[in-house]
């Protein structure tokens, strides 16, 4: 509790003087001076044992502790991978197909494939996995597969990617630019578009379909096979669903048969020389085995 002066002329003075106003002499309290000093004592303490002062270049002076947050990171990390040394190990022994059914290989891959997912995957294929319709970047969570939904199908696709020029053995398929490399006129091009939109159960027109179903025989059946459900060995897709990598109304479906398309996947267990490889053997399989149990699995 302060005490108000009751009359000016109990409140001292410093004696500073000028037209007549002088200055009263209100000291800070002792408590509130001597913390102050204390503050600058440590202050200058822990700006000499800590990371404080800004350099130019590189960061800040060190401190004589050595304290950095970066290593207690890297420590943490490491903590946590030692934790999980064992249960990698027995991931990395496992046939795929035995992890769903191991409670602690299931309960393990479910959290950290989830992470890697989030972490490598979602930019794509959606944090949700659903996938980006239009984009070409497929819905992991249905039963509609362009390459296989059984353990080893997906683990192969994650650990040598689509149609990448990095890894030898990534999955691969090229589908024709039937327009732009003129191996149909754009006429038999919109006549075939109608008998993808037939096949697909959508609104078509009859006239031009009757033709386009032969142009489908002759040049798609190959691959999408005679009644258009896809091929897995060749990545291609299944055309009579309502599931569309690139969509199936006429101008994209016209857009896909003149153009082609060529959806590239990275290779994850791709290793740069002398480097680490892009994800580990246990984190391929642990989001290999999420990817499977997230509902399209087989
Ligand atoms: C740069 C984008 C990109 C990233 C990142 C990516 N993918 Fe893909 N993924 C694709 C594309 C594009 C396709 C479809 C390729 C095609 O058309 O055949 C695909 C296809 C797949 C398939 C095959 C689906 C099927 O129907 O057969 C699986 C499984 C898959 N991705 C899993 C993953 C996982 C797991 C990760 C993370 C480790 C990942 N992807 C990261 C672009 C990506
Ligand atoms: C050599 C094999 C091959 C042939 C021949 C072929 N395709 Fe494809 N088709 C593919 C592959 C592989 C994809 C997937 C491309 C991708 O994911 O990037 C594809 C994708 C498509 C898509 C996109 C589907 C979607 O979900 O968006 C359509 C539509 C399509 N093809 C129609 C046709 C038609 C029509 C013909 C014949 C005129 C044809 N294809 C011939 C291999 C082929």
């Amino acid at each position: 509790m302060s005490k108000k002066p009751t009359k000016k002329q109990d409140v001292e003075t410093t004696g500073h003087s000028w037209d007549g106003i002088s200055e009263y002499n209100n000291p800070l309290p002792r408590w509130w001076l001597w913390t102050f000093y204390a503050c600058i004592v440590w202050g200058v303490g822990y700006s000499i044992a800590m990371p404080a002062w800004p350099i130019f270049k590189d960061g800040a002076t060190p401190g004589l502790l050595g304290s950095s947050t970066r290593a207690n990171v890297a420590a943490e990390i490491d903590r946590y991978a030692k934790a999980n040394e064992g249960v990698e190990a027995k991931l990395v022994a496992a046939d795929l197909t035995a992890i769903a059914a191991d409670p602690e290989l299931a309960d393990y891959t479910r959290n950290a494939g989830a992470a890697v997912f989030r972490t490598w995957c979602a930019q794509c294929h959606g944090s949700g996995a659903g996938g980006n319709a239009g984009l070409g970047y497929p819905n992991l969570l249905d039963s509609d597969w362009l390459w296989g939904g059984s353990i080893e199908d997906i683990y192969t696709t994650v650990q040598h990617g689509i149609r990448n020029t990095e890894d030898g053995d990534a999955r691969y398929s090229q589908m024709p630019a039937f327009g732009r490399d003129e191996l149909l006129e754009p006429e038999q091009i919109a006549q075939v578009v109608q008998h993808v939109r037939k096949i697909s159960g959508q609104e078509f027109d009859a006239a031009l379909e009757a033709e386009g179903a032969v142009v489908f025989a002759d040049n798609c059946a190959s691959c999408h096979m005679e009644d258009g459900t896809g091929d897995r060995m060749q990545g291609a897709p299944n055309l009579t669903d309502a599931i569309w990598l690139y969509g199936g109304d006429v101008a994209t479906l016209t857009e896909t048969v003149t153009n082609a398309r060529f959806g590239v996947m990275p290779s994850w267990s791709f290793t740069p020389e002398g480097g680490e490889p892009r994800l580990s053997e246990a984190e391929i399989r642990s989001v290999a085995a999420y990817v499977h149990g997230l509902g399209g699995g087989e």
